[in-house]
């Protein structure tokens, strides 16, 4: 069945209720467009290419998609009848089946779909779609069941009557066609409805009058029909996603204190035996290893982490990689092009940019690090700073293997501190320093005995007067 197994995507509305200047199949869930959640589905079950109906933004469409897919153009949005329509062409002599996706109908499940596929092939039906019974019809196609139990139209809640309004069982917008019923029904389509416009939800009803058969197929669960039409329905569709997500992660070995609060998008992975504490946020390409600790506040945006690694509160990253057994926070600050070997401590309020740091190097506390390279075992005193831009340009400080770096120093870049050297606290380094030597810029303490008690003795003086 898959083989021959068209799938059409409707993905041509600019989705005018999600007051947007974005497309509505473009809008994101998870991480991803919910277009690409729709595209997975379709691979799921199908053995062909779909083909996306495209219209508002198709640049933008045809750039997301790729070649996921193949396009049909529908110039004017005339409605979804209209939009299957344009794909005609592309499947003339196809003499198998079509299923038809909404490309805002993001959560459905491949189980389902087989469902829908099974009860087609097994009651040899000419259509047969996929209904739920949500909390609140809404604004959705109510169905309306013959007293047999078989369904005899669609009524869109626009032109529903106050009795039809009142059906629970309402169209999910995902059909299964025999290719033989659909494009020759759709050229009688009228637009003689509340929004004038071609219906795809009208073939039911031609079907059915016609003395074909149409089923149904119930969404066990209704979130799987859930539709895109709103900010509210694409919060409910992140969440959904999200809790997907994190059952999934914890089927493979994750520990989430308490799951309900984290945002991970469906394009993160974790290792097995990581813990994930409350209120973590983690985006993009993340990747972390095994038996991380990712604690309350922190939020990666495309960073790579190694097994072991210990990500203390409130830690940001980004564009970064970190390697096995670092550890970085509280409060740390990891911008693009950090990388951390093996073993690196980043502390408290430190913040690094193009920063990278070999095995086992140290900056604890207080510190910027940018456009550095910093050797193995390089230990930054608290409060260093490099001073890496002189209004032009970004210089290179680069600290070689085994350097110490004392408190409160600045490293005028560029500048280089060689192998083993010793830099004293306080210093403001602006040449290269030897390998194994000590630098040392701090003017010379000087002790006045006795100062303090001359000082006193002056102030009482001047009250007496
Ligand atoms: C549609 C169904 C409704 C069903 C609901 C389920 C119709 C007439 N109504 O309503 O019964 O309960 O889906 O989610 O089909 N599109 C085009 N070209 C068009 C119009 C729409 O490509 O000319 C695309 C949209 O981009 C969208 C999909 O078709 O991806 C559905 O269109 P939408 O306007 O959201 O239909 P609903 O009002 O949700
Ligand atoms: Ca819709």
């Amino acid at each position: 069945m898959s083989e021959n197994l068209a799938v059409i995507i409707l993905a041509a509305g600019q989705g005018t209720r999600m007051k947007s200047a974005t497309i509505k199949v473009l809008h994101r869930a998870a991480g991803r467009p919910i277009i690409d959640y729709v595209l997975d589905l379709a691979a799921d079950v199908a053995g062909t290419l779909p083909i996306v109906i495209v219209g508002h933004q198709r640049e933008a469409v045809r750039a997301s998609v790729g070649d996921r897919a193949r396009y049909a153009v529908q110039d004017q949005q005339l409605g979804t009848g209209h939009a299957v329509l344009q794909a005609a062409s592309l499947l003339e002599g196809n003499g198998g089946n079509v299923l038809i996706l909404s490309g805002d109908v993001p959560l459905t499940r491949p189980q389902t779909l087989q469902a829908l596929i099974q009860a087609h092939e097994s009651e040899g039906n000419a259509l047969t779609l996929l209904t739920m019974r949500p909390d609140e019809p809404g604004m959705y196609g109510r169905i309306v069941r013959d007293a047999d139990g078989s369904v005899r139209r669609i009524v869109e809640a626009r032109d529903a009557t106050r009795e039809e309004l009142e059906i629970g069982e309402v169209n999910a917008g995902i059909y299964l066609f025999a290719t033989s019923q659909l494009f020759s029904n759709l050229e009688n389509l009228s637009t003689d409805n509340a929004q004038g416009e071609y219906y795809l939800t009208d073939l039911i009803g031609m079907l059915h009058s016609g003395g074909y058969r149409v089923g149904a197929v119930v969404a066990a669960d209704p979130v799987e029909a859930v539709g895109v039409n709103s900010r509210h329905d694409l919060a409910i569709v992140e969440s959904e996603i999200q809790r997907r997500v994190v059952r999934k992660l914890m089927d493979g070995g994750v520990t989430f204190r308490n799951p309900s609060t984290v945002v991970i998008d469906s394009t993160v992975t974790i290792g097995a035996d990581s813990v994930v504490y409350p209120f973590v946020t983690l985006e993009g390409t993340t990747k972390l290893g095994e038996g991380c600790v990712v604690e309350p506040g922190v939020h990666l945006i495309n960073v790579t982490v190694g097994d072991d690694v210990h990500l203390k509160t409130g830690t940001v990253a980004e564009a970064s990689t970190i390697d096995d057994e670092c550890t970085v926070g509280p409060y740390a600050h990891l911008r693009a092009g950090t990388r951390l070997g093996p073993h690196v401590k980043i502390g408290n309020f430190v913040e690094t940019k193009k920063a990278v740091f070999d095995e086992g190097a140290k900056a604890s506390h207080l510190s910027y690090i940018g456009d550095a390279e910093v050797g193995r075992d390089v230990n930054i005193g608290a409060g260093t700073i490099t001073c890496n831009y002189d209004g032009v340009n970004k210089n290179v400080t680069i600290l070689e293997d085994g350097v110490f770096i004392g408190s409160d120093t600045q490293l005028v870049a560029p500048v280089r501190v060689g192998k083993g050297a010793y830099v004293g606290a306080g210093s403001t380094i602006t040449k290269d320093v030897p390998a194994d030597a000590l630098a040392l810029s701090r003017a010379p303490q000087r002790v006045v005995e006795g100062w303090a008690v001359k000082r006193r003795e002056r102030l009482a003086e001047q009250k007496k007067k």
